[in-house]
């Protein structure tokens, strides 16, 4: 059987990656290599569940077209018998791929199973790996006092201009608060590692342990991105595993961060686990995992794949904020231009052309006058019973993304709020859609929200509804499709 057969294309995202057959969680060694990207990521190849981790491994010259590579790691070593957590890749000056990660090692404690966790690394050529006989680089024991050996993980590595290299790891406080800090080390060799400094820490405000870190400058700025546990939800930030980009300054003398300004990287309901590479043009590029730890019953479990990657996004720092787009690649798969300008929406309306499961539309959306208009609704992947929601609300400054309506069965979370700088009623919606996903773009990307959307392959109707007032609204819609 050919795996056409086996695995037809419309069970998989179009452009998102995603495992051919298994689990995937975080995205890992995320680096160009030898000329194209390589982006690892959490896999488990055996079930549709979280178990063991191994690396998955593909490659793509665009962020859209992947080809999958053997498995990269396997839990088949001492120190990382439990499983090979999550890790980053850095290129060595002898032109080899250093894959950098967490090895743990199951223990049971009491009534509680534990893994204990350190850093390994293995050397490759792009295609297989070998594990260092040195591992683990750096063990719990080379950390400060009163953090846990059960939560020391997921190093980002990187080098410095002058060679040497660099890496952030996540761990936490051995207490019940399980503290979260981020721990910088430094290394001339990629492999004897030594403890510089507590980069920065949780003060108890912003959840538990700080899985997944990653620091890097950003438009004359330090950024920090971590990805917290264990969050109560406040003003800025929702509960659960959350993104979080702290912006600020670094002072290398004391190895310390100083933060200025802290934002969720994404406020839809599927993200987490974000890192990044600097491209050989200068761009820094973000990829993460399009679902939460909350969230994993939302699927359909005919499909063989569990987990995918958003679009990767190009980052920046504007006004002293994360500013998120689509990676400018994008444009080389958009094809059938459709544009509508300044059409009023009164009441419901559908617009010819504009439909579609794979598609990038980008929205904008004008009073007739200040306060012409209370609400604002555009619907994705409608078809006669089911669609998902985008609600605007000028005066409130929010956008819902609502996908109850969209088939499910599961009472999950399917809705989730963000607040928006007051415009005056506009707002524009850039809208990436894949087979299995919705991305919103908002206002040229200060806010992003990422959402998995399990609908009927049939449900690719778009609507654009008010019933409140008077409102106008411009439309670029592209299909995306691959050659
Ligand atoms: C984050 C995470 C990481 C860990 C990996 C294990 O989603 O918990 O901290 O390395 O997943 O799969």
């Amino acid at each position: 059987m050919t795996e056409g057969e086996l695995l037809p294309a419309e069970t998989r995202p179009l452009f998102h990656l995603t495992p051919k057959i298994g689990w995937m969680n975080d995205p890992n060694g995320f680096s160009q290599y030898n000329g194209v990207y390589h982006l690892f990521f959490q896999y488990y190849p055996y079930r549709k569940k979280w178990g063991p981790m191994h690396w998955g491994h593909a490659t793509t010259k665009d962020f859209l077209k992947w080809e999958f590579m053997p498995c990269a790691l396997a839990p088949d070593t001492v120190p990382d018998s439990g499983g090979c957590f999550s890790g980053s890749a850095e290129t060595t000056d002898d032109g080899k791929h250093l894959l950098m990660y967490t090895g743990v090692v199951k223990i049971s404690d009491l009534d509680e199973e534990n893994f204990i966790q350190t850093q390994c690394v293995a050397i490759g050529d792009g295609v297989d790996y070998q594990k260092y006989e040195g591992n683990p680089v750096i063990s719990y024991t080379d950390i400060p006092e009163g953090l846990s050996k059960y939560d020391f993980r997921d190093p980002k590595i990187w080098r410095e201009q002058d060679g040497t290299y660099r890496c952030v790891v996540g761990a936490c406080t051995a207490d019940r608060d399980k503290k979260g800090r981020i721990l910088y080390f430094k290394s001339s060799d990629g492999l004897k590692w030594e403890f510089i400094s507590v980069l920065a820490e949780n003060d108890g405000t912003l959840g538990a342990m700080w899985e997944c870190p990653d620091f890097f400058e950003l438009d004359g700025k330090y950024v920090l991105m971590v990805n917290p546990q264990d969050v109560l939800q406040n003003d800025q930030f929702n509960c659960g595993n959350v993104s979080v980009a702290m912006i600020g300054t670094f002072d290398p003398e004391t190895g310390k961060f100083t933060k200025e300004h802290a934002q969720l990287v994404d406020y839809g309901i599927d993200f987490y686990a974000t890192q990044t590479l600097l491209s050989s043009d200068g761009r820094r590029i973000m990829t993460a995992w399009m679902q939460n730890w909350d969230s994993t019953t939302y699927t359909f479990r005919s499909l063989r794949w569990f987990g995918q990657c958003i679009i990767p996004r190009e980052l920046s720092v504007r006004d002293g904020m994360l500013i998120q787009t689509p990676v400018r690649e994008i444009e080389q798969i958009r094809k059938n231009r459709v544009v509508y300008e300044n059409v009023p929406v009164n009441g419901k309306l559908t617009l010819d052309g504009v439909s579609g499961r794979t598609i990038d539309m980008t929205v904008r959306i004008r009073p007739e006058f200040s306060g012409s208009y209370r609400k604002f609704e555009l619907r994705v992947r409608e078809d006669d019973e089911h669609y998902a929601s985008l609600v605007y609300r000028p005066a409130e400054n929010t956008l819902r993304f609502d996908r109850s309506n969209s088939g499910t069965r599961r009472a999950t979370t399917h809705t989730k709020k963000c607040t928006l700088p007051d415009k005056d009623g506009e707002l524009t919606l850039r809208i990436i859609l894949d087979r299995y996903s919705c991305e919103v773009f908002i206002n040229e990307g200060e806010k992003v929200m990422s959402n998995m959307i399990f609908a009927s392959p049939k449900a690719e109707g778009i609507s654009f509804i008010n019933l409140t007032g008077s409102v106008f609204i411009d439309v670029e819609k592209y299909d995306l499709e691959l050659d």
